[in-house]
């Protein structure tokens, strides 16, 4: 059962930076719907896929998908557009991981740029016999804007343990804290 605090890891902090992941699809037919728009469910696909590879090379280790923020769709992407994935590691917990992804598309000749989705994925840290949950280094923000994801993360596991049954509303005191502020 989560715990609504996390233990400070030993391990040394690593910098965003350090697993920053993109990724570039190139939309075909097969991955549209009969509007000539991508389908959500690829997309959810690849941002699963390209978050999981940050958060394997933050933890450098094997890690599954534990929860998934809500995804809203807030642009269309067409066939033949070309979508970039841009997956960021927040903050780390105890055995567990905060990954933002957002998604860039264009057209093929780099026009029409917008930004399409984000999500925040949840990852868990697994030991080499992708069995048991294992410690996470911390993550070091530099920027402001990774010092303000670092901070809000806190929030959004307290948030998303609630939702998930982990743990009780009473419990989650920095949500408690953040709303008693407003
Ligand atoms: C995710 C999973 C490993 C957690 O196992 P568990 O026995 O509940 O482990 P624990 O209670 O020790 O929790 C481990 C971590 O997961 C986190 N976690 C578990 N469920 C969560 C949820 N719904 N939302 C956010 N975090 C969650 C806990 O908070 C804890 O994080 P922390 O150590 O950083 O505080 C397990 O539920 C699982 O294997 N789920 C299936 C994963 C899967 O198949 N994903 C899709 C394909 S990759």
């Amino acid at each position: 059962m989560a715990k609504a605090t996390s233990k400070t890891s030993n391990l040394t902090p690593k910098k965003v930076a350090d697993s920053k992941t993109v990724m570039t699809e190139l939309i075909m037919p097969n991955d549209t719907n009969p509007m000539s728009h991508l389908m959500g469910g690829y997309l959810m696909r690849w941002m699963d896929i390209v978050s999981a590879i940050c958060a394997g090379k933050h933890c450098e280790s094997h890690v599954v998908t534990a929860a998934v923020d809500h995804i809203s769709f807030q642009n269309p992407i067409y066939l033949g557009d070309v979508i970039t994935l841009e997956a960021s590691v927040t903050r780390a917990f105890n055995t567990s991981v905060e990954i933002y992804v957002e998604v860039f598309a264009n057209n093929i000749k780099g026009q029409q740029p917008r930004r399409c989705n984000h999500a925040y994925f949840t990852f868990v840290a697994l030991d080499d016999k992708k069995k048991n949950p294992v410690q996470v280094p911390p993550v070091l923000p530099l920027s402001n804007e990774e010092q303000q994801l670092f901070d809000s993360a806190a929030r959004r596991r307290e948030l998303r343990l609630i939702l998930s049954g982990r743990i009780k509303p009473k419990d989650a005191t920095l949500l408690r804290q953040f709303f008693t502020d407003l």
